[in-house]
């Protein structure tokens, strides 16, 4: 009843309100609880405790704001989240994050947020050093790779770190992921890997790139895709400028690599143009350094691994054929350098020092065995006969140049050879 009454006393308000009473009327309305002069939205709100609710609402959603950075804090430290176990690599960002093994978390709006990145192809050589370099960072990092040239060792002082995975998944294949950037980096690099199925590498480059760069698109990622110098051929101009076309076999037995990068270059274009995806391009010269693959057939890391052995070092050719070689750190600052800048590329990353096969196996005499040999043997086809990169695009956009010199690179990767190779025949696994 009163209920009834109640809402019959509330139609009449709202009757009152549609029908202003006329001055004849014979009822003398009741005084008016709300003042007629304000506006209707706020007599609404004064009507029927809807005011206090309100009040009430905002309250307890202050009281949560104000409380949950505490909680936050409160949390971690009863979880299972390692409190030392993962090590001072986990330190270093000031941003917030995991600091010398303890979880702090820093208020909303103080501080970057850290970013989550896939790097494909990072269980290999320069993958496994990009990780590495991201990590210490401060980053959260996805790896994913089908191991195919690519080795869990290589990573796994990364496993236990909860901002560490690490997904066994060929790149030909689809995958959906929620990242920030993607570095995409699966394919196999030497000429041994990548002939030995050359289907199957020209599917990387160019499935894999399509995977890659629809994944960025969904997800709004920015991408970069490692290329390589081989895009250049066998050159024509020297030393080669990112504007050089390239003179290219597209039916030779590298045609596999060549081609398939110069397609994952044209894909990675196409979807920035046409999609609208944020790409990077980086030409990688020749890089060395310590998880290269022993007796993958990379020059380096041939006479390394004979020298080591003490077998003749292997030249195919006359041996004047000249290469560049880049140490591994310059090349993953420069991949980080290319990533967060505003330039698209393609920007060549290699060392302009530029040696003969020849001059190189001198150095890795003085470095390893001065009685080192040398064998010369038939040269592969389509072998360049020159490559040394032009990076004032690099130096000048970038801002970036290499630092490390073949004499001091190079007994770095040795005494890594050296380990693995004394340690076990670890390259008959490969
Ligand atoms: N190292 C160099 O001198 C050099 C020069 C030019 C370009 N690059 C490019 O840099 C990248 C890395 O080269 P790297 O020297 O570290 O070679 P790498 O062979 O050591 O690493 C390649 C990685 O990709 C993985 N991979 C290959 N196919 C895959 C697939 N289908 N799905 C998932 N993972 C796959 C391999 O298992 C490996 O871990 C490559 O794209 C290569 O073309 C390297």
């Amino acid at each position: 009843m009163k209920q009834l009454h109640k809402q019959s006393s509330g139609n009449s308000i709202r009757r009152d309100e549609e029908m202003p009473m006329s001055q004849n009327s014979p009822y003398s309305p009741k005084s008016q609880k709300y003042h007629r002069s304000f506006p209707r939205s706020i007599n609404y709100l004064l009507r029927e405790q809807r005011l206090l609710f309100i009040l009430v609402g905002i309250l307890i959603g202050s009281t949560f704001f104000i409380l949950q950075p505490t909680l936050s804090r409160i949390g971690p430290q009863d979880s299972n989240f390692p409190k030392s176990g993962v090590s001072g690599r986990l330190g270093t960002n000031g941003m917030g994050n995991w600091v010398g093994g303890k979880v702090g978390r820093v208020p909303a709006g103080i501080g970057k947020r850290r970013m989550r990145i896939v790097v494909t192809g990072g269980a290999g050589f320069v993958g496994s050093h990009l990780v590495d370099k991201l990590i210490a960072r401060g980053d959260d990092v996805i790896v994913i790779d089908n191991f195919f040239t690519g080795r869990k060792e290589n990573v796994a002082h990364h496993f236990g770190n909860p901002r560490f995975e690490l997904i066994r998944h060929d790149v030909v294949e689809p995958i959906l992921l929620e990242v920030d950037q993607i570095y995409h980096l699966a394919c196999p690099a030497s000429p041994v890997h990548y002939k030995y199925n050359p289907v199957k590498t020209i599917k990387t480059n160019v499935m894999g790139t399509l995977n890659m760069l629809g994944l960025a698109k969904r997800i709004g990622a920015r991408f970069l895709l490692t290329s390589t110098s081989e895009v250049y051929g066998d050159p024509l101009e020297h030393p080669q400028k990112e504007t050089y076309w390239g003179h290219v076999n597209p039916i030779g037995v590298r045609s596999c690599y060549d081609e398939g990068k110069r397609t994952a270059e044209t894909l990675t274009m196409d979807y920035h143009r046409g999609a609208d995806v944020e790409v990077r391009i980086a030409r990688i010269f020749n890089t060395y350094g310590p998880r290269m693959c022993l007796d993958d057939g990379r020059v380096v890391s041939n006479f390394v691994a004979q020298a080591i052995r003490k077998e003749p070092m292997t030249v195919y050719g006359d041996g004047k054929q000249t290469r560049s070689f880049q140490y591994v750190s310059d090349l993953v600052d420069g991949l980080m350098a290319l990533m967060e800048g505003e330039h698209i590329g393609p920007f060549n990353l290699g060392n302009p020092g530029e040696f003969t096969m020849l001059e190189l196996a001198e150095v890795v005499k003085e470095t390893i065995d001065p009685s080192a040999s040398i064998m010369f043997k038939e040269n592969t086809a389509d072998d360049p006969h020159k490559r040394k990169p032009d990076i004032s695009k690099a130096k000048e956009l970038l801002n970036w140049q290499p630092k490390v010199s073949l004499r001091d690179g190079l007994p770095l990767m040795v005494s890594d050879f050296r380990n693995r190779i004394l340690n076990q025949d670890e390259g008959k696994a490969h």
